[in-house]
């Protein structure tokens, strides 16, 4: 299990004290409108759904497995879910085609000026490598579990499909060929702590919002469209990416099981690719037509928290800069507005020297 991260904002520290059964009070009546004045985008907000999230994963050290189910906690998730939502909504077009928002994920750009992978590839440095994979983690080592959530919900042709391609996710059997486990022998290659979320108090919020978009979808039925959206927008934009990275892994001399993981998306995406869009968004979309505008919802979603990521990432490592936050032990920090009262945080990110040199991590 995970410790409870420090806070990063009022949000989140309501949220980190509610679960530590501290005396702070969860935002209620008038506070609700500060939740929805919250950046969307935000670190604290971030962080805030992320733990609450978490709960419905694994939970953390000393929170009761009952707190999933809290009340509370769970109208307070709605209003953050609400935010983000909108969010995505406006980042995204409106009630476009599923087939047109899939087909543009096949054209690659020819552009490569945003992509990690191909800076990977062509001039990344190792160090970028560790830092990607250590943010990468969070997702990772959940690769998949999530995306089962949308099973109950499907039928036929689109759950039988689904569940083929999880299969493979999960090792088809074998413990060892479970994805999360690869990802967890390459972190091992690349000298980092897989521990199941070791690295959430350094991920920035571009980093939790691709976990929080992935939650999201799973944990609301009404959103199974966005689901199968974002899982097809995974597996079809997998293959060239992973060829990349399997080649920066090679160049910087990674390691084997650093090599393994991003080879073998290479094959077992080119296979999935293929059942996702002919069987599981067909089979959906035959079943449920009025999904078809919430698959591309879910695709152009994906492609836009992908692409904040990737600037986060790109500009801090071209700016010589971590794109990790610096770990802070024992104390509360808030990157977003002023810190809540009482909190020892006086913290400001930019304060903060570039940690590349410090790693290990
Ligand atoms: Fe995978
Ligand atoms: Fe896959």
């Amino acid at each position: 299990m995970t410790t409870l991260p420090p806070a990063r904002g009022p949000l989140s520290h309501a949220v980190v004290s509610a679960l530590r059964g501290g005396p702070e009070t969860l935002p209620s009546g008038e506070s609700r409108a500060e939740v929805r004045a919250a950046d969307p985008w935000g670190d604290d907000l971030h962080l805030a759904l992320y733990v609450l999230y978490e709960l419905h994963y694994r939970g953390f050290d000393a929170v009761a497995d009952d707190r999933e189910w809290d009340p509370e906690l769970l109208a307070l998730r709605g209003e953050l879910e609400a935010v983000f939502l909108d969010a995505l909504r406006a980042g995204t077009p409106d009630g476009r085609a599923a087939a047109r928002a899939l087909d543009e994920l096949l054209v690659e750009p020819v552009d490569h000026t945003g992509s990690v992978s191909h800076h990977l590839a062509v001039e990344g440095e190792l160090w970028q490598v560790r830092e990607y994979a250590a943010l990468r983690s969070l997702y990772h080592l959940k690769e998949a579990d999530p995306h089962l959530w949308v099973v109950p919900r499907l039928r036929g042709r689109a759950k039988a499909a689904m569940v083929a391609v999880e299969y493979d996710e999960f090792g088809a059997g074998r413990p060892e060929r479970i994805h999360a486990r690869l990802f967890a022998d390459l972190m091992s290659d690349l000298g980092l702590d897989n521990t199941y979320g070791h690295y959430l108090d350094r991920a920035p919020a571009p980093a939790l919002a691709a976990v929080n978009l992935m939650s999201l979808f799973g944990l609301h039925r009404a959103l199974r469209g966005a689901l199968v959206g974002h899982f097809a927008a995974v597996e079809i934009t997998s293959p060239p990416g992973s060829r990349r990275l399997a080649a920066a892994m090679r160049r910087l001399g990674a390691g084997a099981a650093a090599e393994h993981f991003y080879a073998e998306h290479v094959e077992a995406d080119a296979v999935h690719e293929q059942v996702v869009r002919h069987q599981l968004v067909t089979g959906l979309l035959t079943d449920e037509p009025h999904l078809d505008a919430d698959v591309a919802f879910g695709a152009d979603a994906t492609g836009l928290v992908e692409e904040r990521l990737a600037r986060h990432l790109l500009a801090a490592w071209n700016g010589e800069r971590s794109a990790l936050l610096p770990r802070v032990d024992g104390l509360t920090h808030g990157s977003t507005g002023s810190p809540p009262d009482g909190s020892p945080d006086s913290h400001n990110w930019a304060r903060w020297a570039p940690l590349r040199r410090t790693l290990p991590m």
